[in-house]
């Protein structure tokens, strides 16, 4: 537990604090932009966490501190308005409203938080503050949620809430996660199951340091453009609703009907989407002398037909790939810079960590940050 946001709730409330929540972040190992296809993603929640301290208060203000950022929120708990604050206020608002639009009555909470989890960089940040604050909110207002509800209203906060029309695979992962899991989600039937994990093998995170920003309209295009190929597709095949449901003997057959752009990007969900399956099967088998393979031509895919690599992600994949220790590395999250992921081996993480942290340096002039992590358990509450 991180005592400081204890601290910090003792020194702005004047008294200890009741409760404590935390939620995970999350990291893909495969399946990028797969989730708005309906298909399938390999997906970690990770040990860089929220954690948060807070007790119900009496008034209708729900008080919010961020330790990251040295700022209080407040928001109005009967219509979930933003009454004061900064930015990353828009979170908490956003889920208070939905659960307001649910029909819940919300009591309010005085709160302070802090994050390892670097902010806006790929590794679910904000569905983890999502996911923290719905958590809260529940129980200070005696209703329960399930997991699957929750994760279903994070997004919708999300969506429209906040503006960002992202799929379900960070408000799942990160409220879903189990301790040793790592888990292969089907973002249609919205269920998942564990994959088999080598022993040796461990994630490392590395983040470029260039945020990414998913308010920029890549992200939308990019949805689009596989909408406009599951458009023409269907019209061949009315059984086809997302690009989940195309083969890739069916897209070879028929991408000269689809606009250049949209053939590279359908391209990449198809092949993204059945390296998923490869994964999954050759951690089963335990052929791990695969997964170079798998991660590298996922990495390839997404910068030459989903382009969503850039300069620092390409650099930050030169130095992962051939630091010692790598077994496999590719992009994270969306891509567009943030942070890129690799399986090294246990035994080797400092060496992996200085000699990335070196290569990288020297081809972009950025100092990078590295994180070996390990499977965590997803959002939850408890007494203190
Ligand atoms: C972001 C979105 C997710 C997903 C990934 C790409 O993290 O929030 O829904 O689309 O990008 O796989």
């Amino acid at each position: 537990m991180n005592y400081d946001v204890i601290n910090k709730f003792r020194e702005l409330y004047g008294t200890a604090p009741e409760k404590y929540a935390t939620s995970p972040g999350r990291v893909d190992l495969m399946g990028s932009h797969t989730d708005y296809n309906h298909g399938f993603v390999v997906t970690m929640p990770i040990n860089l966490e929220i954690e948060c301290a807070f007790s119900a208060n009496d008034s209708e203000i729900i008080s919010l501190y961020s330790c990251n950022m040295d700022t209080l929120v407040k928001i109005d708990a009967k219509n979930g308005d933003l009454i004061e604050g900064a930015n990353w206020g828009k979170y908490p608002s956003a889920v208070a409203k939905i659960l307001i639009n649910e029909g819940h009555k919300l009591k309010a909470f005085s709160g302070s938080f802090g994050s390892s989890i670097p902010i806006g960089s790929g590794l679910s940040s904000s569905a983890a503050l999502e996911a923290t604050v719905m958590a809260v909110l529940a129980e200070t207002s005696g209703f329960k949620l399930d997991k699957l509800r929750m994760a279903l209203l994070c997004q919708k906060a999300e969506n429209v809430g906040v503006g960002v029309n992202c799929g379900i695979l960070d408000q799942y992962s990160v409220i879903f996660g189990e301790p040793h899991k790592v888990i292969k989600l089907d973002c249609r039937k919205l269920t998942h199951k564990q994959v088999s994990w080598p022993k040796d093998i461990m994630v490392a995170i590395c983040n470029t340091n260039k945020p990414r920003q998913l308010h920029g309209s890549e992200y939308d295009d990019r949805r689009a453009q596989c909408e406009e190929a599951v458009v023409v597709f269907s019209k061949i095949d009315s059984s086809i609703d997302k690009l989940r449901d195309v083969s890739i003997d069916f897209f070879q057959k028929h991408k000269d009907k689809l606009s250049a752009e949209s053939a590279k990007r359908a391209q990449f969900i198809i092949e993204e989407n059945n390296r998923t399956h490869e994964l999954e099967e050759a951690l089963r088998n335990g052929k791990t002398d695969r997964l170079k393979g798998i991660f590298e031509r996922s990495y390839t895919g997404a910068r030459d037909l989903f382009e969503i690599s850039n300069d620092a992600m390409e650099h930050m994949y030169a130095a992962m790939s051939t630091a010692t220790g790598v077994v496999a590395s590719r992009q994270a999250g969306a891509g567009f810079g943030g942070c890129m992921v690799s399986l090294i081996y246990k035994d080797q993480l400092e060496e992996f960590k200085k000699s990335v942290h070196t290569t990288y340096l020297e081809l972009s002039g950025i100092e990078c940050e590295i994180f070996g992590v390990s499977t965590a358990r997803g959002t939850f509450t408890e007494d203190l």
